[in-house]
């Protein structure tokens, strides 16, 4: 990735962020997904009355990828809803890194610093079956 581009990811899951459906948390969060073919998909968090069935934005952005056929990421941005660097969960960690386990993890607003990480080093030995 060129050095502008993070930057530009963060912009577009900046945009992501402000469609998050989050009346229960209040906490918007915007993703964007950037996959080897150099194709972008942006998601949101949506939450639910019930509250587990929520969705992260980052695998909001990556099942719309999944569901057009991507399989192979770059890059993830994610924009948080305050001024801390917003990390992925848990959960979101090991379903990232299902397909690309050294995905670089992008995190900040879109006026401030950019924090980049490998997914290898945020989650180090990910689940697999084989
Ligand atoms: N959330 C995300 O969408 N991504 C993260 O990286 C952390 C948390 C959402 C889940 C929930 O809708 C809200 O933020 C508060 O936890």
């Amino acid at each position: 990735m060129s050095d502008n581009n993070p930057q530009i990811l963060i912009e577009i899951a900046a945009k992501a962020k402000e469609k998050a459906y989050a009346p229960y948390s209040e906490f918007k969060v915007g993703a964007s997904l950037l996959t080897t073919g150099g194709n972008i998909y942006s998601g949101c968090n949506i939450e639910n009355a019930s509250y587990g069935l929520s969705v992260c934005a980052e695998r909001v952005a990556l099942f719309k990828a999944l569901s057009e056929g991507e399989r192979e990421f770059l890059a993830i941005a994610i924009v948080g809803d305050n001024k801390e660097f917003c990390y992925p969960c848990g959960a979101c960690r090991q379903v990232l890194a299902e397909f690309s386990p050294e995905l670089e993890i992008i995190t900040g607003q879109p006026e401030g610093k950019i924090k980049k990480h490998k997914l290898s080093e945020l989650l180090p030995e990910n689940f697999r079956l084989k």
